[in-house]
């Protein structure tokens, strides 16, 4: 059983076919750059183009980096923002003729992890956060996730930006910091939600995950910090996973 996962982020949309049974890409990925503005018609008109590249028909995952409530699109952080309040879900199931669940993407790649990665079997409250453009993160009591917790819009006590603003990878490669001072910010973060929510781990995911051995031993929260293992793959599986798991009889 393949199901056709698409992650839309800030620079580029990737997407690929993926086997749910083993919860890895069984294809190779495509990626086409974000188009600017990101509008939704522009955006819509790439995850058309995937379909049509993997000549796909069946039930189509989507992630993408917002708030999404019943298919619904409510912010734009890191995307135009004629996205707030676009009916995603409805719109690009017509474009498509695909039945498309859209997810929120760190949701999406949490998902992924918590099935078939760094989160297998874990119990009690994890969180997975995603370090790219912005900060996602996905929550989990028992396995069971809650949605939407956009915890990367957190401001730490005496700052005066989103925390995603100082702690993102992509920060960390505009001003060029050391993976020491990163890793400072990234765990000042980390230890402000630990005040929260205590979870008792915390999976840090995103492409810079591949680097975790750079930044991971820096960290001083007092709680399980492991990488995530899916990397950047986890988006697009935790995208097809959302659609199998919205039309299980698929
Ligand atoms: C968005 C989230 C998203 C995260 C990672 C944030 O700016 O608000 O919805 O999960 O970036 O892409």
């Amino acid at each position: 059983m393949k199901i056709l996962g698409i992650d839309i982020g800030g620079s580029g949309i990737k997407g690929a076919l993926v086997d749910m049974k083993k919860g890895r890409l069984a294809t190779k990925r495509v990626r086409i750059p974000t188009p600017t503005p990101s509008t939704p018609q522009a955006v819509g008109d790439v995850v058309r183009q995937i379909v049509a590249e993997f000549d796909y028909s069946g039930p189509l995952g989507v992630g993408f980096p917002a708030a999404i409530i019943g298919g619904v699109v409510k912010t734009a952080a890191n995307v135009d923002d004629a996205w707030i309040g676009y009916e995603a879900e409805r719109k690009l199931s017509k474009a498509t003729g695909s039945a498309v669940t859209f997810i929120n993407d760190a949701d999406a790649a949490g998902l992924a992890e918590m099935r078939f990665g760094a989160g297998q079997g874990q119990d009690g409250v994890v969180f997975v956060f995603t370090l790219g453009t912005g900060i996602g993160s996905s929550l989990y009591s028992d396995g069971v996730l809650v949605p939407n917790t956009e915890l990367g819009h957190l401001f730490l006590p005496g700052q005066t930006q989103d925390a995603e603003h100082r702690a993102a990878e992509r920060v960390r490669s505009a001003e060029r910091l050391s993976w020491e001072a990163w890793a400072a910010r990234l765990d000042e973060y980390l230890h402000h939600v630990y005040g929260l929510f205590w979870p008792d781990l915390i999976i840090l995911g995103g492409g810079v995950s591949k680097k975790h051995e750079k930044f991971i031993p820096h960290l001083t929260v007092p709680t399980a910090v492991v990488p995530a293992r899916l990397r950047n793959e986890a988006g697009i599986v935790g995208a097809a996973l959302a659609a199998a798991e919205a039309r299980p009889g698929d």
